[in-house]
């Protein structure tokens, strides 16, 4: 990518301090960075902090550079506008389009791709006049990343962590490579993993966490496309503007997918599904056993619903698999990956690593696509928006 001038907005949250990463990533990238802070940003992070990192002077008051009407100048020459951390009163300014300080006028005066990284407690993230203007933001174009779930300032945990910085400098890099390139598309991911209850407090799960396929849908969608995430047990919550319908076992995933399946240009099938059920459901618990020390479980097959989608898919659609296997070595990994994609009829798979402590719970991934014929068309290794993007990019420019 040639280099960029990029302008960093920062505002005044605690999540400043990861700002100085993410000017710096975008510098070493080799971009031109222009730093715009707040006065309240800079109770954060001190001036010559962010002037050296970005190797520019910092933009702060309104009323400097007035002789070469920098206010405007600024948000002009802007290739890219990255916001982070955006906080809940950055975030309504920027909906309302408020011009009170250098931020807003850049904001403002720029055509660029803007990239916001929220932050701020989980009360003020739900708030309904936050998401108002999230939507508003994301109405208008606007590239929201995260915020994540972990833990905030204090020692509570919850949503409203800003997104690492290596993820927002994705995110945003990504934001110039394709602005809008899936507008008018229709995107269907799947994302989780089902459970089969045995009774009303058990059931047969598996350790997908979701993280991957909230991710390709949080892509998909800062690409412009109009998207429906089917979640099943989500463990990391579904980016605002996605349409969600919540499952929990196969047989509902099912249900949904064909329901959803019929309008959409891409379905992503990143869920986990049990390929088994048990037989019956018990109505109440299942007690413990006096007269024998082992309990045997009858299971049944669930359908597949990847192969059953791609046999009867009726138009011009891209069905995209993935394959979650624990072999280690490569060669064999890609076998078994030929052999699942010819077995489930789909265009792509995504073969990935899991493991007792790879894969499913992790924020990174390491991924093999292939293509229906076996061969290997391309393999992301990073955190898992980028992988999401590098997948979107080799499906659709197989197309
Ligand atoms: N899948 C599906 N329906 C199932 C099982 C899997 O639609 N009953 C989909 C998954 O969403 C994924 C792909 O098929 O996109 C591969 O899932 P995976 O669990 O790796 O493969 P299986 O077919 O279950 O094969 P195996 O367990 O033998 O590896």
């Amino acid at each position: 990518m040639a280099a960029l001038n990029v302008v960093v907005g920062i505002s005044g949250g605690i999540a400043a301090y990861k700002a100085v990463s993410v000017v710096r990533e975008l510098v070493l990238a080799g971009h031109d960075v222009h730093v715009v802070a707040t006065s309240n940003a800079l109770r954060f992070v001190g001036l010559p902090t962010l002037e050296a990192i970005s190797r520019n002077p910092v933009n702060t008051d309104l009323y400097e550079g007035v002789d070469e009407v920098r206010h405007v100048a600024v948000g002009q020459a802007a290739d890219l506008i990255v916001v982070a951390p955006a906080t809940a009163h950055t975030i309504a300014k920027i909906a309302t389009g408020q011009a009170s300080d250098f931020l807003g006028n850049t904001i403002l005066a720029s055509t660029a791709p803007i990239v916001i990284a929220p932050a701020m407690h989980t009360e003020m993230w739900q708030n309904p006049a936050t998401v108002a203007n999230i939507e508003t933001l994301r109405s208008r174009g606007i590239h929201i990343v995260g915020p994540e779930t972990g833990q905030l300032t204090g020692s509570d945990s919850g949503q409203g962590r800003m997104s690492e910085p290596s993820d927002i400098v994705a995110a945003a890099l990504a934001a110039v490579a394709s602005s809008h390139d899936l507008a008018g598309r229709t995107v269907l991911v799947t994302a989780g993993g089902t459970r089969e209850p045995l009774d009303p407090v058990r059931f047969i799960g598996n350790r997908s966490s979701g993280k991957q396929g909230v991710a390709v849908a949080n892509a998909a969608l800062a690409r412009g496309a109009s998207v429906t995430l089917i979640g099943a047990n989500l463990e990391v919550a579904p980016p605002v503007g996605v349409r969600l319908i919540e499952v929990g076992t196969t047989l509902e995933l099912q249900t949904a997918v064909e329901a959803e399946a019929v309008t959409a240009d891409l379905v992503v099938m990143a869920a986990a599904v049990a390929d088994y059920r048990p037989a019956e459901t018990a109505q109440s618990k299942i007690k413990k056993r006096s007269d024998s020390r082992t309990l045997e479980l009858r299971l049944e097959e669930n359908p597949d619903i990847l192969r059953t989608l791609s046999s009867h898919r009726s138009r011009d659609q891209i069905i995209v698999g993935f394959a979650a296997e624990t072999e280690t070595d490569d060669s064999v990994l890609l076998q078994l990956g030929q052999a699942k994609i010819s077995r489930k009829g789909c265009d792509f798979l995504v073969i990935n690593r899991v493991g007792w402590t790879e894969g499913f719970a992790s924020d990174r991934n390491t991924v093999i696509v292939i293509n229906k014929l076996g061969d290997r068309v391309g393999e992301a290794n990073g955190s898992k928006l980028s992988v999401a993007h590098r997948i979107l990019d080799l499906v659709f420019a197989a197309r």
